[in-house]
């Protein structure tokens, strides 16, 4: 399963770049408005970070500014994605940026029917919210395997993300339902590879290799 990081955080995105880990990153204006810088600016130098796909999302109602405005994004870098809601005249825009070869993310997807209907429109993936499920006593995991059913059965290239991940768990489940993606936020990266049984294991390791070299020395 690829990882994608839900963040616009420079710090974050090296980090997780670095360690050889990052297939891509997605944004949206809540998470660029809490970097506080230029727009375009912090698209373009995540880009220029990641081999991989960035999603950087509309702010368009309807469909024409949708179009206008996902044709301005796609010229910012060759690895933007443009994000369009789950509207009609979402779905509209999608249809037609598909046919312009423009790579677009479906997102706030709540239903398998949406998800459904923005792959028939086109979408290069579909971004399904797990959380924000999860928050209403829904199943965000249920989303992802009947997703996961119907692209299957019916052959559709669109690739799911999950999205509004909120643990480890989620993504693990997310890896057993068979998604192609999981896009998680920066801080919540780390913990996929810090296990308390990890550190309590190598100071074990430690503490018994310094007493059997000071034995040695005897
Ligand atoms: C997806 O691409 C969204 O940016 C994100 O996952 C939303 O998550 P949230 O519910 O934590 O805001």
């Amino acid at each position: 399963m690829k990882i994608f990081a839900d963040t616009a955080n420079i710090a974050e995105i090296k980090r997780i770049n670095d360690l050889g880990l990052l297939d891509g990153v997605t944004t949206n204006p809540t998470i660029i408005a809490r970097e506080g810088k230029d727009w375009e600016t912090v698209e373009k130098e995540i880009c220029a970070i990641v081999d991989g796909p960035v999603s950087a999302e509309v702010t368009a109602d309807d469909t024409d500014e949708m179009v206008a405005q996902a044709r301005e994004l796609s010229a910012w870098a060759d690895n933007i994605v443009v994000k369009i809601p789950m509207t009609e005249a979402g779905l509209k825009a999608v249809s037609i940026l598909s046919k312009e070869g423009i790579k677009t993310n479906v997102t706030l997807v709540f239903s398998a029917v949406q998800g459904m209907l923005a792959a028939k429109a086109g979408a290069t993936y579909v971004s399904p919210f797990l959380g924000r499920l999860d928050d209403i006593g829904a199943s965000g995991l249920e989303l992802v395997e009947k997703l996961r059913q119907i692209f299957d059965v019916y052959g559709y290239q669109t690739e799911i993300i999950a999205a509004s991940i909120r643990h480890c768990q989620h993504v693990e489940q997310v890896a057993l339902a068979g998604c192609d993606i999981a896009t998680i936020p920066g801080h919540l990266i780390p913990k996929l590879w810090e296990h308390p049984l990890t550190d309590k294991g190598l100071a074990t390791f430690k503490k018994d290799w310094a007493e059997f070299e000071r034995l040695q020395q005897k």
